[in-house]
């Protein structure tokens, strides 16, 4: 049956959950980004750039902020608190020590506002929203990132436990650790990614499910600036900077850019989608 037409005064409006960086600082090396930067970052700083960012991002989105804990220097990161589906969040399992306290806080932030908590196996690593990210197209189809922080194994456990279609991608280049710091899905099917980060099998699916017209690639010096760590709502794209080449690429296929400096996060190897996980998203976004 078809869908019924929402009336034109009816809006719907993305809801997107970050949490405060009051604590965030560079105190231990985990990624290449964070090597060379422990105590580098300043907290008027980096506040005020994720003030900017929370302020951007609420003029498309409703925003929700979870309050952080001391201690928890990357739990600004909201994309890791987990995985986003309708009302189920999968917690993340975190490979490191250093950021495995973020999970009981999770867990009960998303408990306490109404949730349903679907578990992961205990030996299995996922890292969340930051390697696994649903097509904006079919919402149905998610990516996963594995070799670096998330296990293989989370794909199968994903796609039995949400009944969904998983495509894991093998991501190879140590500095881009995280699906969501090489990949970004866009509205309409298009899908931002910088090839090099990916194994040959890895790009061939891509390729395989992204039809020539809809894939933006980005070269190596759009990928280190964290073009592909994209917050995109609607036909908005906002993200730390990107070349006047990447831009003229992003226009012609309708996207509106929207660049919001966010150098302090990169020492700590993130940018704009790390510091966000968007809390709609659904079978049907
Ligand atoms: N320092 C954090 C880490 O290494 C950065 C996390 C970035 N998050 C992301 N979704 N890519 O875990």
């Amino acid at each position: 049956m078809a869908e019924p037409t929402p009336p034109i005064f009816e809006r719907t409006v993305p809801r997107v959950l970050m949490c405060a960086p009051t604590y965030f600082e560079v105190s231990y090396v985990i990624n290449p980004w964070m090597t060379g930067h422990v105590h580098d970052t300043t907290s008027e700083r980096s506040q005020r750039q994720w003030d900017a960012l929370r302020e951007t991002i609420a003029r498309h989105a409703d925003v929700v902020v979870q309050p952080p804990t001391e201690g928890l220097p990357d739990m600004t990161f909201a994309a890791n608190a987990g995985l986003v589906f309708g009302n189920c969040f999968v917690p993340s399992r975190f490979r490191y020590a250093q950021r495995q306290g973020e999970e009981a806080h999770d867990k009960a932030f998303f408990v306490q506002h109404g949730f349903d908590i679907v578990e992961l196996p205990e030996d299995v690593f996922f890292e969340g929203a930051g390697d696994a990210l649903f097509d904006r197209g079919t919402g149905r189809r998610l990516w996963m990132g594995h070799g670096h922080r998330s296990d293989l194994a989370a794909a199968a456990e994903l796609a039995k436990r949400l009944d969904i279609e998983v495509f894991p991608l093998k991501l190879a280049d140590p500095r881009f650790y995280h699906l969501d710091t090489c990949f970004c899905p866009l509205a309409d099917g298009y899908t931002l990614y910088f090839p090099a980060a990916f194994d040959a099998a890895s790009l061939a699916l891509i390729e395989r499910h992204v039809p020539p017209g809809l894939r933006i690639t980005v070269q190596e010096h759009d990928a280190v600036e964290f073009a592909c760590n994209a917050v995109n709502l609607g036909r908005v794209v906002i993200l730390n900077r990107a070349s006047p080449g990447l831009r003229s690429r992003l226009e012609a296929a309708g996207f509106m850019l929207i660049e919001v400096a966010l150098d302090e996060y990169m020492k700590s190897g993130g940018a704009a989608k790390c510091l966000t996980l968007r809390l709609d998203e659904s079978a049907s976004s």
